[in-house]
């Protein structure tokens, strides 16, 4: 992760250049080890500015033990004064003042104010993207085990690691969006041997139901297969008996049977259909599908070159499996990582040893830079060891991995367990959701035609579900409570939307009064400015930087609470200023100019955090 350290909005840039050359040509003619330049906004107090401190020039200067022996601040103050001093006019700059040690840069607010609105009325959706990088990065996420149902917390990862390829392809990255559903193992077998044994031929109608179902058949199983407290002993050998049948159709699966490789195709694509339909359903779409089972192979090479390196030591011989002492060869004293099988004994890799291959996959077949795993956070551990094995193999990019955990969804009444059935399903939720925003919709705004409204009401409903997914810090646990998801009041998505609609509202009437509100007369901000208008102007400009942060962060909750502070300071406008009202007619197009970048702005905040605007609500 990497932290941004300018925060100034990114429209100022040329400014900021050409200040930069001019402080680099002073300290460069004075020998003086000028630090790396860090720029931050100045709020508006009177006017905008920006500002850069010269501390560090400062303390460098002490190190080298150079120039007047003066303390630090004081130092920092006279490179200040002189770089004011001998800084000339800059164009677009209205004032400069060295304060304090730092150099504060100011404009004039009408130029601050117009640069801001043109930009946005200029760039339109691509308003705050940020210029093509380089690099290539790879998000992996949405990508559950199959023979489950999708459920809400599934949901979370699928919206934070959505939200995360949004903001790093907007940001400028070259952006692959990767999913590696697991498709082999015990928990899979298991579905298929209820399947065979009690249920062959059955098939429920719809691509969730049948999906569903298995998780079902899952729960089932796990009933019978599963020791219970004073069986009888017949009840032990029957147990017994169906755990022969489940591991004897794994055997046959690992041998390549027909007839059972046949069945698992059938029954993992029921659980892929359903998996694309809520892909579609939240408007994501993958470029790449990774399987367990398609590693699997390739990560057994992979344990006879880390034996053959001696990085893994194969105990086989002795009857034991082959396994890798990760803190003994990367030479730690504490436990961090622990030793790891990476083969059992029978020849049978580990979802760890799968990780392995899949890394070198994604960095040798798609060339990537960076490959992040958008992974429960409980999987924190096995991931790390994953990391420290690459490490140790000598897989170059082993660094350039990154595991982006995120807190469990528990549910009030406490944790969900597929075991036991006890799950949200994603899709339930979803129809709850937009069957409330649909009442809510019937009510407010009967006259809006009622295909349209399932629409508006499908985006609402989804919205208020996203938005209660990103708004929590990845870190925390969330306990789902779908009352609280789907109020519209307060932090939530539709709040969002509706200052969209709000602002939306007001351009349309505008256009009736005979303006074409996306051709307005140049905006002129040459008048005393509410501190509605100066508020929303300052977080519209703030955009570009927060794309950058959440992006370098990996933190779509910058998105998700600039979102919520735009559309709070929206509100806030639309109620004190009334734009259709506003009698000078040069303020009202100054004001609409306005209206109509907070609206773009909003949209495309909404947009990186995978929620639509509705035109209506
Ligand atoms: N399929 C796994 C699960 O549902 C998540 C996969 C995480 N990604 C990885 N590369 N291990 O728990």
């Amino acid at each position: 992760m990497r932290t941004i350290h300018e925060i100034a909005p990114l429209m100022f840039q040329k400014e900021q250049q050409l200040i930069e050359e001019k402080i680099k040509g002073y300290c460069t003619a004075n020998d003086l080890a000028l630090a790396d330049l860090k720029w931050q906004a100045i709020p508006f107090a009177g006017e905008w500015g920006l500002a850069t401190s010269f501390f560090q020039t400062a303390a460098n200067e002490a190190k080298l033990g150079k120039g007047s022996k003066l303390p630090v601040p004081q130092k920092a103050q006279e490179i200040a004064n002189q770089v004011a001093a001998q800084m000339g006019s800059v164009d677009g700059i209205s004032r400069i003042e060295a304060v304090k040690g730092y150099l504060n840069v100011y404009f004039k607010t009408s130029d601050y104010a117009k640069r801001v609105v043109d930009e946005v009325l200029k760039s339109k959706n691509n308003f705050g993207r940020g210029e093509k990088k380089t690099e290539t990065v790879m998000v992996e996420y949405a990508q559950p085990n199959t023979h489950h149902s999708f459920h809400i917390g599934h949901a979370r990862n699928t919206i934070l690691g959505e939200a995360l390829a949004r903001l790093v392809e907007f940001a400028g990255y070259e952006t692959i969006r990767a999913s590696y559903p697991g498709d082999l193992g015990l928990g899979v077998i298991t579905v298929m041997w209820i399947y065979e044994k009690f249920y062959k031929g059955q098939e429920p109608e719809g691509v969730h139901e049948r999906g569903q179902w298995l998780a079902k058949l899952y729960v089932e199983a796990t009933a019978l297969l599963e020791k219970k407290e004073n069986e009888t002993p017949e009840e032990t050998a029957q147990r017994e008996a169906y755990d022969a049948e489940r591991r004897e159709m794994y055997r046959k699966w690992d041998v390549g049977d027909e007839a059972v490789r046949n069945l698992w195709h059938v029954t993992r694509e029921w659980s892929l259909e359903e998996l694309r339909d809520v892909l579609r359903m939240l408007d994501v779409q993958m470029d790449v599908w990774f399987y367990e089972s398609e590693v699997d192979e390739p990560s057994k090479l992979i344990v006879e070159e880390l034996v053959q390196k001696n990085i893994a030591d194969d105990e086989r011989p002795q009857g034991g499996a082959v396994i890798v002492k990760i803190d003994e060869k990367l030479g730690l004293t504490k436990e961090k990582y622990r030793t790891n099988v990476i083969l059992r004994r029978d020849g049978t890799t580990l979802y760890l040893t799968k990780d392995l291959a899949l890394a070198k996959e994604k960095f040798e077949k798609y060339h990537v830079d960076r490959s992040i795993y958008v992974v429960d956070v409980r999987q924190s551990l096995h991931l790390q060891q994953a990391f420290a094995i690459l490490k140790l193999w000598g897989f170059p990019q082993a660094e350039k991995c990154y595991h982006l955990g995120y807190g469990f969804v528990s549910l009030p009444e406490g944790a969900m367990s597929a075991r036991r059935g006890r799950v949200v399903l994603f899709k339930d939720v979803y129809d709850e959701a937009v069957k409330r925003a649909l009442s809510v919709e019937a009510e407010k705004s009967a006259d809006i035609p009622a295909e349209e409204r399932e629409e508006i009401a499908t985006q609402i409903g989804l919205g208020a579900l996203v938005y209660s997914m990103l708004s929590v810090d990845n870190n925390k646990d969330i306990v789902f409570d779908i009352n609280e998801a789907l109020s519209f009041d307060g932090r939530t998505g539709p709040y969002i939307q509706n200052a969209y609609v709000r602002a939306n509202s007001i351009l349309k009437k505008s256009k009736v009064e005979g303006r074409k509100s996306d051709n307005l007369q140049p905006a002129v901000f040459d008048y005393e400015l509410t501190k509605h208008e100066i508020e929303l102007i300052e977080l519209i400009s703030q955009f570009p930087q927060k794309v950058q942060q959440a992006a370098e962060e990996y933190r779509p909750l910058v998105m998700a609470s600039y979102a919520y502070d735009l559309a709070n300071t929206f509100h806030s406008f639309y109620h004190a200023v009334n734009v259709m009202q506003t009698e000078d007619e040069k303020i009202k197009n100054a004001r609409l100019q306005l209206v109509s970048a907070a609206k773009q702005t909003i949209e495309n905040a909404l947009r990186l955090l995978d929620i639509q605007s509705p035109d209506v609500m």
